[in-house]
């Protein structure tokens, strides 16, 4: 195979840039020469064209609509696997055996518990708090217990954050829920797995027995994984550049959460469902004027759970979860009005030109708000369902960019527009 090359002719010279080779989808060009030998820096908002990184955790094809994580297809995963399986995949490379499964669910089920003192940390909050400021909060503050931890090239440290990190999530996302209705909160028992744990932290009340549906904890266990990972996204974006500062595992994942609490990101599950309910209550909402306010560039109304940055095509994580609606529907509550009204809404946004030309599909966030819904979970805990889902592919970017020889901090150039020098100004004479 030939090298392939390219150079870049400017004003101020010609730059042979360094090819960096993928073992799939867009290759690289090395630029890091390129400011300190022609003055040039890249102009690219968003960092869109740009790769931050090298990684090799998860490959999205955008324009074919698939998702492997370390090469297994998501659809694979989701079917046959547990979310913690999958968690110890991303964190570690390899599918485990059935005895590192077990050895790894254990260490997981052994630190679920929350130290007595968090409990006050839950009651300072109002209880109308959103349950993701309760989350992040909570994830920097159970770091305070974990000071030995912090060292990120203590690669035993990180493990330890790690398990942490994973085995806490449910219990503080669990009590930021029972915090908001008023319930006492409920401590997780160690019979149960992950997402029975979970589910039963979640909707238990101490007068009477939890019993666990196996339908609801088999679609919630599917959600998790189907959220599991997706490549350099805002949040993670934002986890790895916090842990190029070399800030601690828990204060690294506590910014990405808060950056997928934004309703451009993880937020848009939450704000699917409203979108849809305003569709079934009000009637000067109807599915033609949704659709038709999305398309006003005057108005700044977003068709939510619709595009993706990298996705040009139906995302496969919307496409698994399009089915997955009606066999949960059926299971649970039978009906949803809200899942007729999104088919809906799909399949005229799917059939106008709008957003035809401009390849804007169902994301992951379209059906999942539906599904959380008749799971039991209230839209303002979409997010954080989202963000115990995303928790493993956090942990595993922050881990491979600390490993990585290359990394340096998070520092983006800018291109410098404003006002170039002005004489001061005295206060009395402006
Ligand atoms: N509704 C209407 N128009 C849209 C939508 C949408 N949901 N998404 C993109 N467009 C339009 C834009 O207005 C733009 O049109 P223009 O070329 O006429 O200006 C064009 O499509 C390209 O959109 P960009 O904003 O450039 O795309 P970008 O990659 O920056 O944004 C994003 C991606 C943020 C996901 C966007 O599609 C969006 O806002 N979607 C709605 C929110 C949402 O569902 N977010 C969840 C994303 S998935 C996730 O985070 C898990």
């Amino acid at each position: 195979m030939t090298e392939r090359e390219a150079t870049l002719h400017t004003d101020a010279g010609d730059l042979e840039l360094p090819v960096v080779e993928p073992t799939a989808g867009n290759a690289g060009l090395d630029i890091r020469r390129l400011r300190g030998e022609l003055g040039y820096v890249t102009f690219d908002p968003g960092f869109a064209n740009t790769a931050g990184t090298k990684s090799s955790i998860t490959y999205v094809d955008g324009a074919a609509g698939e998702l492997r994580h370390r090469g297994y297809r998501i659809e694979d995963l989701a079917e046959h696997c547990s979310f913690l399986e999958v968690a110890y995949l991303l964190l570690f490379g390899e599918l485990p055996t059935r005895a590192q499964l077990e050895a790894w669910s254990l260490e997981i089920k052994h630190h679920t518990l929350l130290s007595e003192e968090m409990k006050r940390f839950f009651d300072a909050f109002p209880r109308s708090a959103h349950p993701m400021a309760i989350l992040s909060s909570a994830t920097n503050a159970i770091s305070t217990f974990y000071e030995t931890y912090y060292n990120p090239s203590d690669s035993e440290a990180v493990i330890e954050s790690a398990k942490r990190l994973i085995a806490k999530m449910p219990t503080i996302a669990a009590w930021a829920y029972k915090k908001s209705i008023g319930q006492p909160y409920v401590y997780p028992r160690n019979d149960l797995d992950y997402v029975e744990n979970f589910l039963h932290m979640m909707f238990a009340l101490p007068v009477e027995e939890t019993k666990i549906d196996p339908v609801v904890a088999r679609a919630l266990n599917v959600l998790l994984i189907l959220h599991a990972d997706h490549g350099q996204n805002c949040s993670t974006a934002t986890v790895r550049s916090v842990g190029s500062a070399r800030a601690n595992l828990f204060a690294s994942v506590a910014a990405g959460m808060n950056a997928l609490w934004g309703p451009l990101h993880g937020g848009a599950n939450q704000a699917v469902i409203e979108m849809l309910q305003e569709i079934l209550d009000d009637p000067d909402a109807t599915v033609e004027s949704t659709i038709a306010r999305a398309k006003d560039p005057n108005d700044p109304f977003r068709l939510m759970g619709f595009g993706h940055r990298v996705y040009r095509n139906y995302d496969p994580r919307a496409k698994v979860l399009r089915s997955f609606a009606h066999e949960v529907l059926e299971r649970t509550s039978g009906t949803d009005p809200m899942l007729e009204v999104a088919q809906e809404l799909e399949a005229r946004a799917l059939a106008d030109p709008y957003f035809a030309e401009r390849k804007l599909f169902p994301n992951v966030d379209f059906y999942s708000g539906i599904i959380f819904r008749a799971l039991g979970f209230p839209p303002r805990m979409f997010t954080v369902l989202f963000a115990i889902g995303r928790l493993p592919g956090w942990i595993a970017n922050w881990k491979e960019m600390i490993e990585d020889p290359d990394t340096r901090i998070t520092r983006p150039r800018q291109v410098y527009v404003g006002i170039v020098d002005r004489p001061f100004v005295p206060i009395d004479r402006r």
